[in-house]
């Protein structure tokens, strides 16, 4: 089994499968973070080099079994496992969490894309608490009046920054109260954030605090058999695995 990772819930599922007899599962990793949390199943870091990359690894190995664990924001990886599973005759599940949904009180303002989400802010200077990692920087130098606070796992290229930023690393989940007080201590005005999903206490703050959020939202999902748990995804797994015992491939 191949495990398309990068995200809590494909962490959560090598937790589930680690020891497990049925299953031979690898991690992969992008190879994005200096210092990934390593799982307690074995792992590979890199690229496959595309969707026919992607096809021989699968066909080499080989796996029986292809989960797309990936950032509901890592559109190309996804797509190119959809195309690779097909290319190679592969099963494929996806497991995805769940999108955002606003609360009452929440002050929403849903845009496209990361360049949307530059000019939303708008022309008045204002202290924008930037949380969108660290790759997708640049399109706020175009807003260069703002003050932003950034946090990301590692620290950005300096060459993507905007004039005023100020950096905070960090691996979340974050709590409301922590989230809170950071906010109030950096004077946060707005938060800028894409639709991850999953744990974290920033929304909560902000909707706590009465700040706006300027969220982009998500592309469309991947298609194909999706969970959005690592529980759901081992029970799917188990069912395949007896499926395939019973057919004796
Ligand atoms: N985008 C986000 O906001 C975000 C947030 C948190 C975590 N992540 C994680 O960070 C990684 C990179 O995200 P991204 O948005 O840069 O992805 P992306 O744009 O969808 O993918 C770019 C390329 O990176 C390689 N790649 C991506 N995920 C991989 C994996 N798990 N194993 C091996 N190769 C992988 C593939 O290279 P080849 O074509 O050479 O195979 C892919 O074509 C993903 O694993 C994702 O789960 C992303």
């Amino acid at each position: 089994m191949l495990i398309l990772g990068g995200t809590a819930e494909a962490s959560a599922l090598a937790r589930l499968l680690a020891g497990e007899t049925w299953v031979a599962p690898v991690l992969s990793f992008a190879g994005r973070t200096v210092a990934p949390v390593l799982p307690p199943i074995p792992s590979r870091i890199g690229g496959f080099g595309g969707a026919e990359g992607l096809a021989s690894y699968l066909r080499a190995e080989p796996v029986d079994v292809l989960v797309d664990a990936t950032h509901p924001f890592a559109a190309r990886i996804s797509a190119n496992a959809a195309q690779a599973a097909a290319l190679a005759g592969v099963p494929r599940l996806v497991l995805q969490r769940p999108p955002w949904i606003a609360a009452p009180g929440d002050d929403w303002h849903p845009v496209p894309t990361v360049e949307a989400a530059a000019a939303a802010l708008g022309e008045a200077p204002r202290r924008v608490f930037l949380t969108i990692g660290r790759q997708d920087l640049l399109p706020f130098q175009a807003a260069a009046q703002h003050a932003y606070l950034i946090r990301s796992v590692d620290p950005p290229d300096a060459s993507l920054l905007p004039p005023d930023a100020t950096i905070l690393t960090g691996r979340g989940p974050f709590g409301e109260a922590a989230e809170r007080a950071l906010m109030e201590r950096h004077g946060t005005q707005v938060l800028v954030t894409k639709n991850s999903g999953g744990a974290d206490g920033k929304l909560a703050a902000a909707r706590a605090l009465g700040l706006p959020v300027i969220m982009v939202a998500r592309r469309p999902p991947p298609g194909g058999e999706t969970v959005a748990e690592a529980e759901a995804a081992l029970t799917w797994l188990r069912a395949h695995a007896d499926a395939r015992a019973a057919r004796g491939a």
